[in-house]
């Protein structure tokens, strides 16, 4: 087994191509392990990891802590909404008192781009970014183009279309680093508002006409408005009625096209915004793929960052 190029995971960028193919060849051994009578392996029995997450989070913060468990390490969980942070604590002297205790290994979720950047350069510890404000969500991503191939057979040479709220995703960047890394065209679709204006240069196509995106793409993930990011005076779209009318992928548009396109979502959907229930639940989306791929491509990262040697 090889080893990663980085220390820590803190974003796709600063990944090569060889690593993110050797994350996604790690992971088709974890998802063995995780469909097996017994979904445990005692890789990492002398690793204790801390979940410190400053935000909401329902799939990425279980997701994570599976994936360890099934490593056999152990495993501590932080919200900073019953901590000390209410109270008027640091970052900084928050994961320190954490790693005072023998931690070896911090997942972190923050609202603030370049925390877990900030944590990685002003720690010891080893840091996985699950998600930092608009910036990176590397194993969403990750986790995204794993079941692309799954279910495509290679990511390389397949026209992927991200749709919505392209401005506030960090899903969006860290996809658009990953599948070109793997080979993959990238276009984003949504309002000329939520489109960063100079997205262009990542050498993505750029397209806002949600019917001429689908037509070109294998597949699309569709992206919900992240209203939690969004700053309140402005206005994006009059409305998240009209946006679903002219930004909805609903099933008569697919209908209309004849053609398959795999539907992803990294969750959660809102239900009749950006996507109907009928796309959502239809055979062509694997938005539940997409979790379940999770837990194994975040045993393959924890795995490797942590330098085990025994599968
Ligand atoms: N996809 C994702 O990050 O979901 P959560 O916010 O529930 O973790």
């Amino acid at each position: 087994m090889g080893r990663l190029s980085t220390k820590h995971l803190l974003g796709i960028e600063e990944l090569t191509s060889e690593d993110v193919h050797l994350i996604l060849e790690t992971a088709d051994h974890f998802k063995e392990v995780i469909n097996r009578p017994i979904k445990k392996v005692p890789s990492l029995r002398d690793t204790t990891i801390a979940n410190i997450f400053f935000e909401n989070s329902t799939r990425t913060r279980i997701s994570f802590e599976l994936a360890q468990k099934r490593l056999s390490a152990d495993v501590v969980n932080f919200s900073s909404g019953q901590s000390s942070v209410k109270k008027g604590e640091t970052l900084l002297d928050t994961v320190n008192n954490i790693l005072a205790m023998k931690v070896d290994m911090v997942v972190m979720r923050h609202k603030s781009v370049g925390a877990p950047h900030f944590i990685a350069k002003h720690t010891p510890t080893i840091v996985i970014n699950a998600g930092d404000g608009t910036h990176e969500h590397p194993t969403q991503a990750l986790l995204d183009a794993y079941s692309i191939k799954e279910r495509l057979g290679e990511v390389g040479g397949k026209k992927v279309c991200i749709f919505g709220d392209i401005l506030h995703s960090r899903v969006a960047l860290s996809n658009i680093y990953c599948l070109q890394k793997l080979g993959a065209e990238v276009m984003v679709c949504g309002p000329s508002t939520l489109i960063p204006k100079h997205i262009a240069k990542l050498g993505v196509k750029v397209e806002w006409d949600v019917r001429k995106a689908l037509q070109w793409c294998d597949v699309a993930n569709v992206l919900r408005i992240q209203l939690e990011r969004q700053e309140d005076e402005i206005a994006y779209f009059p409305s998240l009625r009209e946006y679903a009318l002219y930004y909805g992928i609903n099933k008569e548009l697919l209908q209309s096209l004849n053609k398959e396109i795999v539907i992803m979502h990294p969750g959660p959907i809102n239900r009749g915004v950006e996507i109907t229930s009928d796309v959502a639940d239809s055979g062509h989306s694997i938005i539940l793929n997409q979790v379940e791929n999770g837990v194994a491509v975040r045993m393959a990262v924890t795995y490797l960052l942590a330098g085990a040697s025994t599968l």
